[in-house]
């Protein structure tokens, strides 16, 4: 018998039931995507049920300071805010002050803008100031593909064993299996699942995901006791 193939249209219609009924919809949540979409930012945030995943994490692993890396309109950042307590923190790190100025209104508005503090700059320079910090809990990976193993070597240093790593995009459509690729993304996020799957301080799996953004996937690990601290 001949696997079922899915459609765009059935995979979205999946994605469609599975948000209505386990995330329901969020006037906050929602504007945060349109005021992106109208300031011109890409439409690449995590999908609804990206966004609930990031946030049960945070609370399942009873995270008290999370740090993103790549903010853009805000969106997977007030899910990550909404998981933690009131003195609780998210550092979320982006390069484009447009997108950061975007996202602060998104967070105002949502009322977590007490609990995250944006770093506007690029991440292979804001990560090494946060060293003196305490340890992060959570720490969500979306920026720029081609550093995925830099930002995976900073959450080693910034974390703790028992911190959480969410790597977003580490499917796409199909193209991270291909071994021969030469594209500098797909060759970024097969680096760093690589470091994932061989670094003694991850233990990591991953999962294909279908929805309202397509065929990806995301990588969830945990730092071991490899790591200081
Ligand atoms: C891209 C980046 C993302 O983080 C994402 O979720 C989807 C697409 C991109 O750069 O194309
Ligand atoms: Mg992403």
């Amino acid at each position: 018998m001949s696997e079922p193939t899915p459609t765009r249209a059935s995979w979205l219609a999946v994605d469609a039931y599975l948000t209505d009924t386990l995330v329901g919809h969020d006037p906050d949540l929602e504007q945060a995507v349109a005021d992106q979409d109208a300031a011109g930012l890409a439409s690449i945030e995590v999908a609804p049920l990206g966004g609930k995943l990031l946030h049960l994490l945070a609370r399942i692993a009873g995270a008290r300071r999370v740090l993103e890396i790549g903010t853009l309109g805000g969106y997977s950042t007030i899910w990550l805010a909404r998981a933690l307590p009131s003195d609780g923190l998210v550092v979320t790190i982006d390069a484009d002050a447009a997108a950061a100025r975007t996202a602060r209104h998104s967070l105002e508005r949502a009322g977590v803008s007490d609990r995250v503090r944006i770093e506007i700059g690029v991440a292979a320079d804001v990560l090494p100031t946060l060293a003196g910090e305490a340890p992060f809990d959570l720490i969500f990976i979306d920026a720029d593909k081609e550093s995925n193993t830099l930002y995976q070597e900073w959450a080693a240093r910034l974390g703790h064993p028992g911190t959480v790593i969410v790597v977003d995009n580490v499917a796409r459509s199909g193209a991270v299996a291909d071994a021969a690729t030469t594209h500098p993304q797909i060759l970024g996020v097969r680096a760093g699942l690589e470091m994932l799957g061989s670094d003694p301080r991850f233990d990591a799996t991953a999962l294909q995901t279908l929805d309202l953004k397509g065929w990806d996937g995301v990588a969830v690990a945990v730092l071991t006791d490899a790591v200081a601290g």
